[in-house]
């Protein structure tokens, strides 16, 4: 068979999407059904709300992905779906329908780790691209760096101790009153402020390729706390591009530290946080000056998706990766 396709979907947090590709790379739908509006009234997701929300649009997002990609369910190759990690509830709707077309349809069914599909979204634009390459993975449940030695064959450097960068954007963004979800709203804000306008400390950790971002959020609150009761008043957009100057420099130090010690030509991003324009921004700027290639995806493809879970189910299956009838929802799944 000459071309092969691949119906994805991805339930995992608060956005029900579908996607449609051929033969891995090339996306011929990719709809993306978000809850952020539904979440919002409560500053962060409800995992319930967000379970009952993807029962309620996965048919509808799933035909949609079809009329769009101009295919037919009987023409699918592979069914790929996330199972983990994320919202048990949310996973399940996924899985549960994934499960439902493939046995009804005798199409395969291919699990897909979530973390692995966000490194993914970096084959679905560059078409040339290719392992080997190092990745800083940065979302808002994950901050990890590990070499891409092959597809599927992946040597682990590091990861956040404690809050995931994403994560750390969030609750600064609620810290400062902006709104859920926070690391678009600091992003902007930030470059309207001066980012070496507040000295906030960077965690260097000796474990090398670790990363730690409690720390500076405690900082950026005792920072707000102590101007407040000087009565200052609090200058938003320097402190959300101090903070987030804090972040991304230790994301970039440590991506180009870890590409250059494995002999390694390129660093790429994945993840919601590769969204950012700041990290973008310095990350290719510093990358260049040593010498490193840099990719991002668009930023679309960086925050939660199916295309990216369907190049990966693409890769997966040509592994010969199948998920069965009693494939479950591992919402602590590792990378
Ligand atoms: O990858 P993602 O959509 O979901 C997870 O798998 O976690 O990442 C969502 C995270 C959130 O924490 C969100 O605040 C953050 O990515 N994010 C950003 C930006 N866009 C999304 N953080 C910083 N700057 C952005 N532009
Ligand atoms: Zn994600």
């Amino acid at each position: 068979k000459e071309n092969i396709y691949t119906l994805a979907i991805e339930s995992s947090c608060d956005e029900t999407s579908v996607a449609v590709l051929e033969n891995g790379r090339s996306v011929l739908s990719n709809i993306i059904s978000s809850q952020i509006e539904d979440h919002k009234l409560y500053g962060g997701v409800v995992p319930e709300i967000a379970s009952r929300k993807h029962i309620e649009n996965i048919n509808s997002v799933i035909d949609r992905a079809l009329v769009e990609s101009g295919m037919k369910l009987d023409e699918m190759d592979c069914i790929g779906v996330t199972y983990g990690p994320g919202l048990v509830g949310a996973l399940l709707v996924g899985i549960s329908t994934a499960k439902a077309i493939s046995y009804a349809k005798k199409i395969p069914l291919v699990p897909v780790n979530h973390i692995e599909g966000h490194i993914y979204a970096n084959f679905i634009e560059d078409v040339e691209l290719e392992p080997p390459f190092t990745c800083l993975i940065v979302s808002g449940g994950h901050t990890h760096l590990a070499n891409i030695l092959d597809y599927g064959e992946y040597e682990f450097l590091g990861q956040t101790r404690d809050d995931a960068a994403g994560e750390a954007f969030d609750k600064v963004a609620r810290t400062l009153g902006l709104g859920y979800p926070g690391g678009p709203l600091i992003d902007k804000l930030a470059s309207e402020g001066d980012p070496f306008s507040i000295e906030f400390p960077r965690a260097n950790l000796d474990g090398k390729y670790d990363f730690s971002f409690s720390g500076l959020k405690s900082a950026v609150l005792n920072y707000i706390n102590k101007e407040k009761q000087k009565g200052n008043e609090l200058n938003i957009p320097d402190i959300a591009a101090s903070f987030q100057q804090a972040v991304v420099e230790v994301l970039v130090e440590k991506s180009i530290e870890a590409a250059k010690e494995s002999g390694m030509d390129k660093i790429v991003v994945a993840g919601g946080v590769a969204a950012n324009e700041g990290l973008r921004n310095l990350m290719s700027k510093r990358a260049a000056e040593e010498g490193l290639e840099t990719r991002f995806p668009s930023k679309i493809l960086c925050t939660d998706n199916a295309a990216m879970i369907g190049c990966l189910a693409y890769y997966n299956y040509k592994r010969g990766i199948r998920g069965d009838m009693k494939l479950n929802a591992v919402p602590n799944l590792k990378l």
